[in-house]
């Protein structure tokens, strides 16, 4: 079983993937992270950001394991445990310079088919999966919510991990994120057309997953 979900920055879209995965006994597959890990080792390498061809390459030969844990998916990058480095603000808003260009998205497409073919039956979220990468999924979702839950959202989650977070800064790079990822040329955001769209601003974690859950038995 396949299936995808989609949406901006902070509609709550790993929370809801988690757990929909452990619900369903299925694997978890977190994309971003894949955008973010070729950021993170851009910046280490001092990597020219408007240079596609160079991030391309790098995308290419880097030696990235995910590694399923209870809290998600532990990152390794080259054997370094990066799940915390790649959330860092610098590689969130240098991400979009890995997820613009097409050249680049076509390597990271290639491997998320790749990990999705060794998984088997997954949940899997990003902006595109339902739309370009997976588009044979068996239930496709587009998660939605109003920027200023979204961004209380993230900021709660910077806070939990000992970030600085002023909500308006917050809301201000969600803005700029939704912008730039519903504006590209490849692989933008998007709700496919036969996507089942759950709007979760002012819904609770157990209420967003109760509505994923009927519309997983409502595919059965
Ligand atoms: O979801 P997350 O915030 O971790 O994604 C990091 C960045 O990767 C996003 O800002 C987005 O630009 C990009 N991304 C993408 N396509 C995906 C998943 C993430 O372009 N399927």
């Amino acid at each position: 079983m396949i299936i995808t979900i989609d949406g901006p920055a902070g509609s709550g879209k790993s929370t809801a993937a988690r757990g929909l995965a452990r619900a369903l006994g299925i694997a978890y597959l977190d994309t971003g992270a894949t955008y973010r890990v070729v950021t993170l080792a851009a910046l280490e390498r001092g990597l020219d950001l408007a240079d596609a061809d160079a991030l391309a390459q790098l995308a290419r030969g880097l030696d990235v394991q995910f590694v399923p844990a209870p809290e998600g998916l532990r990152v390794l990058l080259e054997g370094r445990d990066v799940s915390d480095a790649i959330r860092r603000r610098d590689v969130t808003e240098n991400s979009r310079y890995v997820a613009s260009p097409a050249n680049v998205r076509a390597v990271l497409v290639d491997l998320q088919r790749r990990l999705g073919a060794e998984l088997g039956s997954f949940v899997t979220e990003g902006r595109d999966q339902g739309s370009v990468v997976f588009p044979q999924a068996d239930l496709k979702v587009y998660l939605d919510a109003d920027p200023a839950q979204r961004a209380l959202r993230r900021a709660a989650e910077m806070t939990a991990r000992g970030e600085a977070a002023d909500v308006q800064g917050v809301l201000a790079d969600i803005l700029k994120r939704d912008a730039s990822d519903a504006g590209r040329q490849t692989g933008p955001l998007c709700r496919p057309a036969d996507a089942v769209v759950v709007d979760t601003t002012g819904k609770s974690i157990d209420e967003t997953l109760a509505a994923l859950r009927a519309a997983v038995e409502a595919r059965a």
